[in-house]
């Protein structure tokens, strides 16, 4: 038996009481201070007899939390934000209890085989084959370069003298596809849209073909964004899949956002395309109601992945007696927390209606937002919005006035709304992820305008 002194069970008391309290009411904003002002409240709290538990505890419910926006306030509309389910929190605590290693099927069979369930979930909504699987990556970022790996590697195979490879996406995919191509040393070609945002396959084809003509170059990789993250936009899945497969390329959809509403029966055709992926990734922490940090990433082809990703070793050679499943042969990562956990206990608790259920609220949101910014005297709507990402404008404002109306909102603790841009053209955004964002929400955010 562990030794539970009774001061860690006071502490054990303060900790959940903290956490349910936490749970249960709906967090105040909060914001950032400075490192400076943070120091002068609580010094260095690293010393070499510790400060105790209840002390460190006290430290971060008056001082570091309240230091931290609340991802989950209904009114922090910024970047995606994030709203967990109380299930999926709830057995959050549970898995930090329980010292799961989350690698391989020898150390974490019943987590991985649960992580399996819900990936296979994630799978069926994409339509992709039985055979498909994957893991719960770090995040988006390396979800896509996990990936992106793997789509090189099988190129490689193909063609083991070009002298340099790429990848190809839309001008406006997620950042994290430049940093791919940067730490793959890999070119990255970018496509320009159609006047909607979208990438379309006829200009995928003509870039790749462009770009093969043009010297023994290959590109190995296809990328299409399934909602944009400042924008929400959707690629042409259909004909950029197309366009890749009729190449012999990889072709991957970045779904970190957007895939999410796969669930949502009014936006589902959106996706038509989808099916075709070679790989493809969501963010339960983004628009699935998990806590942070899961990244779904999934292989038509597993076992392509395994032949990149497993690590050997002479320790490790156990592990890879028999064919089970290891998480970690699927992506960047070996040790690695059951981090998609949460996201099957909520799942497999509130059924898979519920979550078509929350992500419809969300998009009916963010339609009363839209509507709401039209009729606005001051506002313009940017764009219709195809998922829950609501673009707007204050015609008449440059970047100064978004910036101080944006620090304002958040010092005021009504809500966290940072600005953005679209080539070049500041605008601000609503991401609607949190079913528990009303209209009452939305209304006070835009009676500030
Ligand atoms: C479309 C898209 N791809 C990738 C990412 C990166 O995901 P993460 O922040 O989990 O690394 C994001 C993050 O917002 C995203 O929206």
């Amino acid at each position: 038996m562990h030794e539970f002194t009774s001061d860690l069970e006071e502490l054990a008391d303060r900790a959940l009481t903290y956490s349910l309290e936490r749970l249960k009411y709906d967090p105040p904003l909060d914001g950032p201070r400075t490192s400076e002002d943070l120091f002068e409240e609580v010094g260095n709290t690293i010393s070499a007899k510790g400060m105790g538990g209840l002390e460190a505890l006290k430290v971060f419910t008056d001082v570091l939390a309240p230091a931290c926006i609340s991802t989950d306030h209904p009114r922090n509309l910024a970047y995606i934000p994030s709203a967990p389910s109380e299930h999926a929190n709830l057995f959050d605590l549970v898995v930090g209890a329980s010292a799961l290693y989350g690698g391989s099927w020898q150390e974490g069979a019943g987590a991985v085989f649960a992580e399996n369930q819900a990936l296979r979930w994630v799978a069926d909504l994409a339509g992709l084959p039985e055979s498909a699987g994957g893991v719960f990556a770090q995040g988006g970022t390396v979800g896509n370069l996990s990936a992106l790996v793997v789509a090189r590697a099988q190129c490689r195979k193909r063609s083991p003298h070009s002298s340099q490879l790429a990848i190809i996406c839309s001008e406006e995919a997620h950042s994290s596809i430049r940093s791919a191509a940067q730490i793959m040393d890999v070119d990255l070609v970018l496509v320009e849209p159609d006047a909607e945002g979208r990438l379309r396959g006829d200009d995928v084809a003509r870039e790749i073909d462009a770009y093969h003509s043009s010297g023994d170059g290959r590109i190995f990789a296809v990328v299409a964004t399934a909602g944009t993250t400042n924008l929400g936009i959707i690629d042409d899945l259909e004909s950029v899949g197309a366009a890749a497969r009729e190449r012999n390329i990889w072709f991957h959809v970045d779904g970190a956002y957007g895939l999410a509403a796969l669930c949502a029966p009014s936006v589902r055709p959106k996706f038509i395309g989808v099916e075709g992926a070679d790989s493809l990734i969501v963010d339960p922490h983004k628009w699935l109601f998990a806590p942070f940090d899961a990244c779904a990433l999934i292989y038509r082809k597993p076992e392509l992945a395994r032949e990149v990703h497993t690590q050997s070793a002479s320790y490790l050679d156990t592990l890879h007696e028999d064919d089970s499943w290891n998480p970690s042969d699927y992506a960047i990562n070996l040790t690695r927390r059951t981090r998609g956990l949460p996201f099957w206990f909520s799942l497999a608790a509130n059924g898979t209606d519920a979550y078509s259920d929350a992500v419809e609220k969300t998009l009916d949101m963010a339609q009363i937002a839209a509507r709401k910014i039209r009729e606005h005297p001051r506002l313009e709507l940017f764009r219709e919005p195809d998922l829950s990402v609501v673009a707007f404008t204050r015609p008449g404002w440059g970047k100064a006035d978004y910036k101080n109306w944006s620090d304002t909102l958040l010092n005021n603790g009504i809500g966290f709304v940072p600005a953005s841009s679209h080539k070049g053209m500041p605008i601000l955004r609503f991401a609607i992820v949190n079913p528990w964002t009303k209209v009452v929400d939305i209304d006070q955010i835009l009676a500030t305008l």
